[in-house]
């Protein structure tokens, strides 16, 4: 599928690579195409993946994955023009500076308010539950790592779990969008434990069944 990656950082310059090896067409949007970091994570991904403003990368795409700060989105999704039928793919955790608790300006949820700045786009809260060095390498022993998501529209879900399997993660459906509110809390005590409780950033959630 064609896959628009607006962010180069380290959410997007390891969920691309990957997917390009894949056989996905990556475009990256980036405000400054000709930088080190692009170049690098064009490198990194080989013939499937090419780097555009951050409006041609969404223009040319169905599927945008939001890998930018929350501070900076709402501009960023009001320069995109219109992004209706699109699958919107929000990863962001809105944490404060410091790390200490969810930012009060993301209330209920990033997601859902991305749902609202673009109106018709099919919105999925989606890989804010893992970190960056999961999304390159999912595989704890012989399990897994769970990635949560939800979203109003199944057809955008399906690809979110098709973008998961591609990326040996399993995908748990947590349900219609007003749940991203849990996946942000679950993101927020991810980023707790990672950074305050020691566990660092090689450690993931997984959903066990018996
Ligand atoms: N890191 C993780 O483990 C992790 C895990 C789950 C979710 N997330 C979420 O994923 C998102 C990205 O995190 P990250 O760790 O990848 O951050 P990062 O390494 O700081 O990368 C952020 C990227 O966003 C770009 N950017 C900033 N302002 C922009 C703008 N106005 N227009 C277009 N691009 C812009 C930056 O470009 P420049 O470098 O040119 O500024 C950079 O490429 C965040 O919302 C975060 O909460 C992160």
């Amino acid at each position: 599928m064609d896959i628009a990656i607006l962010g180069t950082g380290r959410v997007g310059g390891k969920l691309g690579p990957r997917w390009a090896g894949k056989g996905h067409r990556i475009v990256y949007g980036a405000p400054e195409v000709d930088c080190a970091e692009v170049r690098k994570v064009l490198e990194e991904s080989g013939p499937n993946a090419a780097a555009a403003s951050v409006r041609e990368a969404a223009a040319a795409s169905q599927v945008i994955l939001l890998a930018i700060p929350w501070n900076v989105t709402r501009g960023v999704i009001e320069s995109l023009g219109a992004l209706e039928g699109k699958t919107l793919l929000d990863c962001i955790n809105p944490i404060k500076p410091d790390f200490s608790g969810l930012s009060p300006d993301a209330a209920p949820s990033t997601a859902e308010e991305i749902a609202v700045w673009a109106p018709g786009a099919k919105v999925v809260k989606a890989f804010n539950t893992v970190s960056d060095a999961t999304m390159g390498n999912p595989r704890y022993g012989g399990q897994k790592a769970s990635m949560f998501f939800c979203g109003d529209d199944e057809g955008a879900k399906q690809i979110v779990r098709q973008l998961t399997d591609d990326l040996d993660m399993e995908p748990v459906d947590a349900g219609p969008l007003k749940n991203a509110c849990y996946l942000e809390s679950l993101g927020m005590l991810y980023i707790h434990l990672a950074i305050f409780g020691g566990w660092g950033g090689e450690c993931a959630f997984r959903l066990v069944k018996r």
